[in-house]
């Protein structure tokens, strides 16, 4: 499974980027929004410093402008992905951009044929928002099962790509499920690391050492 950061913080994303382990980077606009910086330059320090896919996500709402502004978007580096939400007018530009090579996440997906219709306009990547559905008593990753359970009936390219993702639970279930990719916030990547007993481990292990007979 591959990982991705869901965050436009550059310190967050060269920390994750530190592990080792990060394959990707996933933004939106509330995230970029957060950092305080011009969108543009926001954009350029994230692809500066990551290889891998790094999400990009248009405002517009109309289908001619959204090709317009991921043509745009995709202009800066090969790695941009566009983000574009899962509505009509971007069911439309998936599938000119995905004609183009031009490569789309589909966000904001929150039901089983949302996500076939992306897969069908032949987007990259669907983008269900697990913890969003948990959060009005929904089964987020019950989600994530279906749409893993259509697309191999059919045998789509779509990378499932589990977002709004919460907490460790959400990472478990999507790798024991063959998600494809999961973007995770800092916080929660480092918690899939922490365990109390490694800690115990470490310093006993630590402490004996120090106890040794000296050589
Ligand atoms: C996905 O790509 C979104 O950026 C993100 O996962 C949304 O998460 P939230 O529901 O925690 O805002």
């Amino acid at each position: 499974m591959k990982i991705f950061i869901d965050t436009a913080d550059i310190a967050e994303i060269k920390e994750a980027a530190s592990l080792g382990v990060l394959d990707g980077v996933t933004t939106n606009p509330s995230l970029v929004a957060k950092t305080g910086k011009p969108f543009e330059k926001c954009i350029r320090e994230i692809l500066d410093v990551v290889p891998g896919p790094v999400s990009v996500e248009c405002v517009a709402i109309e289908h001619k402008e959204m090709i317009a502004e991921a043509k745009k978007y995709a202009a800066w580096a090969d790695n941009v992905v566009i983000k574009l939400p899962i509505i009509r007018e971007g069911l439309k530009a998936i599938k000119a951009l995905a004609d183009d090579g031009i490569k789309v996440n589909t966000t904001l997906c929150f039901s089983p044929m949302q996500a076939l219709l992306a897969a069908k306009a032949g987007a990259a990547y669907i983008s269900p928002f697990v913890g969003r559905l948990d959060d009005i008593s929904n089964d987020g990753m019950e989600l994530i099962r279906q749409i893993l359970d259509i697309y191999d009936h059919y045998a789509f390219d779509t990378e499932v790509l589990v977002a709004s993702v919460r907490n460790p639970m959400h990472v478990v279930q999507a790798a024991l499920m063959g998600a494809d990719v999961c973007t995770i916030p800092l916080k929660v990547i480092n918690q899939l690391l922490a365990h109390p007993l490694t800690d115990i481990g470490l310093k006993a292990f630590l402490a004996d050492w120090e106890k040794r007979a000296k050589e």
